[in-house]
């Protein structure tokens, strides 16, 4: 009998729309017993989001600043032989409670020395969170089996509005009728179904480690060049924003709270003015970086350990 975890966040309850749809295939399976382990903060964060508490979550997500969390059941620690990680990005970052519990001591203990495949569920910038997240796995000495990305596949400039439209009032629906769904697609959530049957296959067969290639190959981790290369440039300018809130906060709260409005305005200046302009550069300039973009592919698709 092969033990797994599955672990996971969320708040809209995708994440664990997606893990069902994953693990359907060792249901009824008597070979596998199925735990699941549902992270909670203490004080969890409110959802649907305020417009204040959407923005104020932005440094210490970006800092990696982990948040305190109800421990794991006691009876929930114990040896696994796969552990499944169901996460989500918070400002090119892991989520605060996904941070938080890869750093808690909970983790290291069910983790070290055992099987880990992650699966991010999140709008589309995900690139340098995963790593941060092999980061983690690798410092508590988890064995990194593969990964898979499901994300919104809608243009970037509408998908930011479905998904702040989505986040301020927990509705996963049309905004204005016309802005499409926000979050990640029915069919997507549904195609997590064939990436749970090659974890099987692969794991039955003892080839665990062409898993990660396989789920390439199957679409599980789809690299979108231009987003990566915007996510390094903003991943550079969110640290100096985090720098200039934080240094505002030891002044006073009202100083952060300043410094995030602003910090507010910039981004959308960013999505909508700047953001636009580059990929256009990206694209003209394509042929001239192909070499080190390839690299960076092959890096977070988890091909390569060098990006
Ligand atoms: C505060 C906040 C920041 C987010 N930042 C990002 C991001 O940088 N990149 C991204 O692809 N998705 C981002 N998302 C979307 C989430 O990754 C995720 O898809 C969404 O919140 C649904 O997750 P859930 O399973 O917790 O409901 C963000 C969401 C929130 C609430």
């Amino acid at each position: 009998m092969k033990k797994i975890l599955i672990a996971y966040y969320t708040q809209s309850g995708q994440i664990k729309e997606i893990i069902d749809q994953y693990i359907s295939v060792f249901d009824n399976d008597e070979n596998y017993q199925i735990y699941y382990h549902r992270i909670m903060p203490v004080n969890d964060f409110s959802y649907p989001w305020s417009d204040d508490s959407f923005y104020d979550v932005f440094p210490e997500s970006v800092l990696e600043k982990g948040c305190e969390l109800n421990p794991m059941p006691q009876e929930l620690i114990q040896d696994y032989d796969m552990i499944i990680l169901g996460l989500q990005v918070w400002y090119l970052s892991p989520s605060i409670p996904i941070t938080a519990f890869l750093q808690s001591h909970d983790f290291k203990t069910i983790a070290s020395n055992t099987s880990v495949v992650t699966i991010n569920g999140c709008r589309n910038m995900w690139f340098m969170s995963q790593q941060s997240v092999k980061n983690y796995l690798s410092a508590v000495g988890a064995i990194y089996q593969g990964h898979i990305v499901l994300f919104d596949k809608v243009n970037n400039l509408l998908s930011v509005i479905s998904i702040i439209h989505w986040a301020y009032t927990g509705k996963k629906e049309k905004k204005w009728g016309i802005i499409p769904m926000p979050g990640i697609s029915k069919e997507d959530i549904q195609s997590a179904k064939q990436y749970g049957s090659l974890l099987k296959e692969y794991w039955q067969s003892n080839r665990l480690d062409q898993l990660q290639q396989a789920y390439i190959e199957n679409n599980g981790v789809i690299v979108l060049p231009h987003l990566m290369s915007m996510e390094h440039k903003a991943k550079r300018i969110f640290k100096i924003w985090t720098h200039f809130i934080l240094k505002g906060e030891k002044i006073s709260p009202k100083q952060r709270r300043f410094r995030l409005q602003l910090f507010k305005y910039y981004l959308l200046f960013m999505i909508y003015l700047l953001s636009p302009i580059a990929t256009l550069i990206f694209y003209i300039t394509y042929p001239l970086f192909y070499k080190r973009i390839r690299k960076n592919i092959d890096f977070y698709q988890g091909v390569s350990n060098k990006g």
